[in-house]
This record gives structure tokens, sequence and C-alpha cells, in this order.
């Protein structure tokens, strides 16, 4: 009866590794440009996390936005000054190029049909940059805050599909339509 018992033994170990993969924090993750935070979260949906830098001084947020994505999908995040949802969010998204090479740019969600097109925010945006590791889509940037204190409504999201390099609309059920919240930076 040797068989069923190594049967047991196999799946113990498995289950044991999936918990304690899940177990992994934000916190312990670390980037492959070196890059560190200060503090992260762990976001309430789509098993995305937000890094971040607050410097109330000047008012500068240093943010990395990390997603499970398809290389084939998108990912985006950004912050709501005037509202709780999506409508009149100034977002940063990002994907893979029909030529093979990532892009991230900013992008303000002005309507349920966005245009997609990189256009500026209402706030200053600077060192954008992104990358695809293990099945993840990573979001870099420098938002400055201006007179906005450290709190703010924000939102995140990902889609399956981008369409002659624009991101398709992402799913209007279950966690896509979830993805908001309110953060404070400080
Ligand atoms: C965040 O702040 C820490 C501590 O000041 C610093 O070591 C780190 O380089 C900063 N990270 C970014 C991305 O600015
Ligand atoms: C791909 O297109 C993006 C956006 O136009 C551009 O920034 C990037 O340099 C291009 N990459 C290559 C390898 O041509």
């Amino acid at each position: 009866m040797a068989t069923p018992f190594n049967a047991i033994l196999v799946l113990s170990i498995l289950i044991s590794s999936c918990l304690s993969s899940a177990a992994q924090t934000c916190s312990s993750y670390t980037f492959s440009n070196s890059k560190v935070f200060s503090s992260c979260t762990e976001l309430p949906h789509l098993g995305a996390s937000l890094y971040h830098n607050y410097t109330a001084s000047t008012n500068t947020l240093n943010i990395a936005f990390k997603a499970p994505q398809t290389s084939k999908g998108w990912i985006a995040w950004g912050l709501n000054p005037n509202g709780a949802k999506m409508v009149g969010s100034q977002v940063i998204v990002a994907f893979f190029h029909s030529n093979g090479s990532m892009v991230a740019y900013p992008t303000q969600l002005d309507s349920y049909a966005p245009s997609m097109a990189p256009e500026k925010l209402s706030f200053p945006v600077s060192d954008v940059s992104t990358e695809y590791i293990n099945k993840e889509m990573i979001i870099f940037a420098t938002l400055g805050l201006v007179g906005g204190g450290s709190k703010f409504n924000h939102v995140w999201q990902e889609g399956s599909t981008v369409l002659n390099d624009v991101p398709e609309a992402h799913s209007t059920t279950g966690e896509n339509i979830q993805s908001l919240g309110t953060i404070d930076f400080q």
C-alpha cells in the first residue's frame, strides 16, 4: 500500500507549497530593477499590488503597480481626483505594443468608452516605465499630487485584449467592477 501513501505525501507537499506562495506578501517581492518602496498594499481585487513612496514636502508619489496578466492583455492604475469610480480617473495603462515592446503611458478615462490614447493628466506624471515578469505586468511612475493632500480615490483594472495597440474594454462583472477604493499615501 505504498502508492496511496506516496500520493497523499505528494498532495500534502503540493498543498503546503501553494499555501506558502499564497501567503507571500507584497513586501517580500523584489523588483528586477532593484527599486525599493517604503510601503506596499495588496489590493483586494484582481491579484494586484500597489507600492509607493510619498514625499509630503514635495507632494511627490513614486509608485509601482503590479498585476497578473497574459502578454495579450493590459493593466491600468490611477487616481480619481473628482469622483470615486472609473469616469474622471487619471490613469497609467501598460500593454505589449504590436512591435513587441511593452508600452506604458498616462490617459484620462473621460467616459465609459475612453479613447485610451496617450494624454496629459490633471497632475504631472514622469518616469513612466513598464515590464513583464513572471506573468505579471508592472507599471512604474512618479506623480505630482498637486495640492491634493495624501488621500485619494484610486482605481485599478485589467483586460484580456489589446486591438490595434488600443486596450479593449475590460469585463464588466465580478472583480473587474470592484477594483476601486480609497488610499492614504501618508
Ligand atoms: C523610496 O524611499 C526609500 C527610503 O527613503 C528609498 O530608499 C527608495 O529608493 C525610494 N524608492 C523610490 C522608487 O523612489
Ligand atoms: C514600439 O512602439 C512604441 C510606441 O510607439 C515605441 O515607444 C517603442 O520604441 C517601439 N519599440 C520598437 C522596438 O520599435
